[in-house]
């Protein structure tokens, strides 16, 4: 009898706050968030420098939860998370235990995207979800094997989530998604026109330590 096994597995965490608590704190986020974009000078010049179509406080603030206690909250909600999420995926207690290493607010104008990148220098990536207008563009993810892959054959249009080279994912306010830091990523573009409004998430990593 012949035996299948998955081998060197990437796995992705997603989860959803509960509506009424997702509810408010994402009031609290967006509020937070448009007045830091629209104060952090640093920031908006450097998301112009960038063509970062929108505002990012990725290169320019590394204290979001002392500046505004949503981000406090965001940070305390999150950890349990990180936790399941280690302990899913086997990580060794002995090795260190995950801290927030950086946060940052991301917002992306309509027509906006992200192009696809790692985060280097941690362990465990993720992003929360704000706001999300209908036409936002999907997550997506790729397998990091693809430059080893040469003459590997096609997957098939319906391939299992598991087979696939490319996932994209829908996440929508109140989704939070966790994933290993070395996976690349992008945010496909927002339909122009057909996303109404900015599309609001705040990303961090979580280094062993
Ligand atoms: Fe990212």
């Amino acid at each position: 009898m012949a035996r299948l096994s998955q081998l060197f597995v990437s796995t992705l965490y997603q989860a959803g706050f509960p509506p009424k608590q997702a509810e408010a704190l994402n009031r609290d986020l967006a509020a937070a968030s448009q007045s830091i974009a629209r104060d952090d000078k640093a920031g908006i010049a450097w998301s112009k420098a960038h063509a970062y179509p929108g505002y990012t406080s990725y290169a320019s603030l590394n204290d979001l939860p002392r500046r505004a206690s949503a981000f406090a909250t965001l940070e305390a909600l999150l950890l349990p998370h990180v936790k399941k999420f280690a302990r899913a995926i086997d990580l060794d207690p002995a090795a260190g235990t995950p801290v927030l290493d950086s946060l940052w607010i991301n917002i992306l104008k309509p027509g906006g995207r992200h192009t696809a990148h790692i985060h280097p220098q941690s362990c465990i990536s993720g992003t929360y979800y704000v706001r999300v207008p209908g036409g936002a563009g999907a997550f997506r993810l790729e397998d990091p094997r693809l430059a080893m892959m040469m003459a590997a054959g096609m997957r098939k249009e319906n391939a299992r989530i598991h087979n696939k080279p490319f996932v994209d994912i829908h996440p929508r306010a109140g989704s939070l998604l966790l994933w290993e830091s070395y996976l690349r990523h992008e945010v496909l573009p927002n339909a122009p026109g057909r996303a109404g409004h900015d599309r609001i998430s705040i990303s961090f990593n979580y280094a062993l330590r």
